[in-house]
């Protein structure tokens, strides 16, 4: 079997909604210290939903695969689904990544909690 599935390699090789969001209300940047790799998400959320959202990762392949299926898949949802989105989910997407790999997964995840937290942090 290869090491990475086809999805991976079809996000990694073709990313969706990468790039900046000019016009986002809720940024998060999260960074893993191990490997150094580091992935940035914006959001623009209206009416409690995710209107749009890019992505900017400095990373690993699977950190790619894994920030482009995350935006797809938390693109016009809304935030009571994107809250509950888990790095299992991204990797479930992506049909699975190596288990040395998972952590990647888990910048996605961990990205998104943060531009959340962020919106919040401004709506207050
Ligand atoms: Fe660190 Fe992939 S190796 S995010």
């Amino acid at each position: 079997m290869a090491l990475y599935s086809e999805k991976v390699m079809d996000h990694f090789r073709n990313p969706r909604n990468v790039g900046v969001l000019e016009d986002a209300n809720a940024i998060g940047e999260v960074g893993n210290a191990k490997c150094g790799d580091i992935m940035k998400m914006y959001l623009k959320i209206e009416d409690d939903v995710v209107q749009d959202v890019k992505f900017e990762t400095f990373g690993c392949g699977s950190a790619i695969a894994s920030s482009s299926m995350a935006t797809e898949l938390i693109k016009g949802k809304p935030l009571e689904e994107v809250k509950k989105l888990t790095n299992q989910a991204v990797t479930e997407a992506l049909d699975g990544l190596p288990a040395h790999k998972l952590h990647c997964s888990v910048l996605a995840e961990e990205a998104i909690q943060k531009a959340l937290e962020d919106y919040y942090s401004r709506q207050a």
